[in-house]
C-alpha cells in the first residue's frame, strides 16, 4: 500500500494532496472522490488506491488496475475559472505527469490531448470529470492511472501500453513518483490560473508534444481529415494544418488524433 507518512513527508506543504486519502480497494478513485465531496471535502483533496474494481477510462472504457504496482488516483479542484475553461486542466495534468516522469529519467511524450507516451506507448491515461453542483458552482475531478512496476500487459493492449519499469529497467518508488507529480501540478495549475489559460505553458507543451510536425488523422463523428500537427493554441485546441494549408484548430471532446502509424 502507498505509505502514508512518507507521502506526507514528501509533499510539505503542497496544496495539491492536503488532505491525502490512502486507500487499499476502491471502484473507482474518481467516484471516491464524488463521495467525499458530496461528504464536504474541498478543493487538493487526492484519493490514491492500491487497486480498483471500476477503474474507468475515456469514452466509457475500463481502466484495468493491477493490484500493488501501479498508481491509481484522483483530485478534488474547485477552480476559480469560467466552466468553459476547465478542459484546459486535462493538458495540465499530462505536463506534470511529464515533469515527474523526466526526473525519473525517462523521456515521455503527450499524445494530444492528455496521453503520456513513452517510445510510442500509452504509460499514463488521464480522465478529467466535471460536476455541477445544487448552488449553480461546480467542481473537477482529475483521475490519472500511471504504469509503474507492472512488468507485463495482457493481450489486447501489449501492443500499444508500457510502463516505468518496462522501459527504466528497474522499478521506481511510487510514493517518490506521485508526490513529484502533485508538486509539478501545483506549480503548473497556479501559472495555469494567473492566465486562465495555457499561453505560459504552451511553449513546454508543445516541446512535449508528439507527432508535433507529423502527420496526423483527426477523426472526427463529423468527418475525418489528415494534416500536419503544428502545435497547439492558448486554449489547448491542437492546430492541424490541412492539405490545403488552412489551419484547423481542433477540440479534444469526441475527436480523436493519431499519427498516420501505430497507436501514438
Ligand atoms: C484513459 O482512458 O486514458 C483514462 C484513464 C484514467 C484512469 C485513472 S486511474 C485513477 C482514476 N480513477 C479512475 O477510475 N480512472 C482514473
Amino acid at each position: 500500500m502507498i505509505d502514508a507518512d512518507k507521502m506526507k513527508a514528501l509533499l510539505g506543504d503542497c496544496a495539491i494532496g492536503s488532505p491525502l486519502l490512502c486507500m487499499e480497494e476502491v471502484d473507482s478513485t474518481n467516484l471516491e472522490i464524488q463521495r467525499r465531496r458530496k461528504a464536504g471535502m474541498g478543493h487538493g483533496l487526492v484519493a490514491v488506491a492500491e487497486s480498483q474494481s471500476g477503474g474507468k477510462g475515456r469514452r466509457g472504457r475500463q481502466w484495468v488496475s493491477k493490484p500493488g504496482c501501479n498508481l491509481y488516483f484522483s483530485m478534488l479542484l474547485c477552480p476559480d475559472l469560467p466552466l468553459s475553461e476547465t478542459s484546459m486542466l486535462t493538458l495540465v495534468m499530462a505536463m506534470a505527469v511529464c515533469r515527474a516522469v523526466r526526473r525519473q529519467g525517462l523521456p515521455v511524450q503527450i499524445k494530444w490531448p492528455n496521453d503520456v507516451v513513452a517510445d510510442g506507448k500509452k504509460i499514463c491515461g488521464i480522465l478529467t470529470e466535471l460536476f455541477l453542483e445544487r448552488d449553480g458552482g461546480f467542481y473537477v475531478v482529475i483521475g490519472t492511472g500511471i504504469n509503474v512496476n507492472q512488468k507485463e500487459f495482457p493481450d489486447p493492449i501489449k501492443q500499444t501500453a508500457t510502463s516505468l519499469l518496462d522501459r527504466l529497467g528497474h522499478p521506481v518508488e511510487r510514493e517518490t513518483l506521485l508526490a513529484e507529480t502533485l508538486r509539478c501540478f501545483a506549480k503548473l495549475y497556479r501559472t495555469f490560473l494567473s492566465a486562465k489559460d495555457l499561453s505560459a505553458l504552451r511553449s513546454e507543451y508543445e516541446a512535449l508534444l508528439a507527432n508535433r510536425g507529423a502527420q496526423v488523422e483527426v477523426m472526427d463523428p463529423q468527418g475525418s481529415f489528415f494534416g500536419i500537427a503544428l502545435g497547439i493554441d492558448d486554449r489547448g485546441r491542437l492546430l492541424v494544418q490541412k492539405e490545403d494549408g488552412s489551419i484547423e484548430p481542433v477540440y479534444a471532446g469526441e475527436v480523436s488524433v493519431r499519427g498516420i502509424y501505430g497507436y501514438v
